[in-house]
């Protein structure tokens, strides 16, 4: 089982990083009814991006209820040394680690070390490293994540160019391998994310910043079927 098996198609992926953490079973609850299987966890280490975000015990405490419901949990590590923290990902009960290629010197080694854990596996590019970097990378992961954000936080503005940036990636990459997209995806750019080429679009605000998470997260699936 892996990423292929995970997905339908395309995917719309709520980043449980802009969740209300008073609530957060709550709310994973409430989007496993809604339809949602994959869910986005931000781990941030103040070092790789300024803020500490959230990490393997938040993994740990949701993650009975994702995979009860058949969900996965895709852990994307803005953090320096992200080999160092595969195996706790993996023990908490994560399914797949993403990694950035600007902090990782032998990526190819990171991907065998991810993959011996038992792990999925993807690289990720922020908006200002070239997307070729990405595709000579890609060799053995699963996905690559293409940033429309720099990396830190939840509710930031697409940027400019990134949908240039995902076409340009799948021209370049397999057509076995999946496009993430991740950071400032709105109800009014969705689609477009879509048709550039992603697989797996990643969704934060968008979906946590109102009340109603279910017709949300719904709203994002409808636009890209
Ligand atoms: C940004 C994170 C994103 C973020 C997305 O550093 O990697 O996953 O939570 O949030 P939105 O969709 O609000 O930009
Ligand atoms: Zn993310």
């Amino acid at each position: 089982m892996g990423w292929r098996d995970w997905i339908r198609d395309v995917e719309i992926e709520p980043s449980l990083y802009a969740a209300d953490f008073l609530r957060l079973g709550e709310q994973i609850e409430t989007l496993l009814g809604a339809g949602a299987r994959l869910f986005h966890v931000d781990v941030g280490d103040g070092r790789f991006i300024p803020p500490v975000t959230i990490g393997p015990v938040v993994v740990q405490a949701v993650a009975p209820v994702v995979h009860r419901a058949g969900g996965r949990l895709d852990c994307h590590l803005m953090v320096v040394a992200p080999d160092s923290h595969f195996e706790q990902i993996k023990q908490a009960g994560g399914d797949s680690v993403t990694f950035h290629l600007e902090v990782c010197p032998d990526p190819e080694a990171a991907v065998a070390a991810a993959r011996a854990c038992g792990l999925g596996v993807g690289i990720a590019i922020n908006p200002d490293t070239p997307i070729d970097v990405a595709a000579a990378a890609a060799g053995g992961v699963d996905l690559v994540l293409c940033m429309s954000v720099h990396p830190g936080y939840s509710g930031q503005a697409f940027v400019p160019g990134s949908l240039e940036r995902v076409r340009g990636l799948r021209e370049l990459l397999g057509a076995g391998q999946l496009i993430q997209v991740d950071g400032g995806v709105t109800a009014d750019n969705v689609r477009a994310v879509r048709e550039a080429g992603a697989d797996l679009i990643v969704a934060g605000s968008a979906i946590f910043s109102h009340g109603d998470v279910a017709g949300t997260y719904g709203g994002l699936a409808r636009a890209v079927a």
